[in-house]
């Protein structure tokens, strides 16, 4: 394999489930993604979606939080662990941590996110329940570069789903990460494949041109899975 044709190394950062983990494990399975993912971190030991990875056989690995004085000295060992594989993108695939703004510009341009919402609406936490008690008619999730905002980085890709009137924030959650599990696959790729970057003005360009509002995936739109 050349250099032009080599898959891209990824490094995946997870602290739970891991269904998002399992999307992406499996669109590498399915040829439908040209990346190798090199390893699974997680700062939880209990995190399932380890389990996940080595049942794929993925090296994992486990920087636990709760044994660094602080955040600084977590994210040193953490940056420390992630550059042993050599990553061109790191994947935060429900990570649950604020980063350091000097973790963050390590791996500026080369780092995304999955967020629960319509970014900017609702970042941070709780965001199914918020989005139903704030009455929205549209939810869904967001794909970003990650900068030192939290949740604050350009979106580069938005799916909707329609909030229904009997929806539960556990009933409009499932429906949202079926569009995560089909939306991050199609994200990576896009920069697996260099369509998308980071320019030097911190603007997502997707084929050569500045997202001024992210892709909505839609099949009326053409952007589908
Ligand atoms: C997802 O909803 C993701 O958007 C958020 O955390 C959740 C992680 O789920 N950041 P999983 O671990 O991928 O199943």
């Amino acid at each position: 394999m050349n250099a032009a044709t080599s898959p891209l190394p990824v490094v995946i950062l997870i602290s739970g489930r891991g269904s998002n983990l399992q999307s992406i494990i499996d669109a590498v399975a399915s040829d439908e993604l040209p990346v190798e993912i090199r390893a699974v971190i997680s700062n939880r030991p209990e995190a399932a979606g380890l389990e996940q990875a080595t049942q794929a056989g993925i090296p994992t690995a486990v920087i636990d939080h709760s044994q660094y004085s602080d955040r600084a000295a977590f994210d040193q060992a953490l940056l420390a662990c992630i550059e042993r594989f050599q990553p061109g993108l790191v994947v935060l695939a429900g990570f649950m941590r604020i980063l350091t703004a000097g973790f963050v510009h390590h791996y500026q341009g080369r780092m995304l996110n999955i967020h629960p919402s319509l970014l900017p609406a609702f970042p941070g936490m709780d965001t199914h329940r918020r989005a139903l008690e704030a009455g929205c008619k549209q939810h869904g999730a967001s794909i970003h570069f990650v900068t030192e905002a939290v949740d604050g980085g350009p979106v580069v890709l938005q799916a909707q789903v329609a909030v229904q009137q009997q929806d539960t924030a556990a009933t409009l959650a499932a429906r949202v990460l079926e569009q995560e599990h089909c939306m991050y696959p199609l994200a990576i790729r896009w920069f697996a494949e260099q369509r998308l970057r980071l320019d030097s003005t911190g603007q997502a360009v997707l084929d050569g041109k500045i997202l001024t509002e992210p892709v909505l995936l839609t099949s009326q739109s053409g952007t589908t899975c």
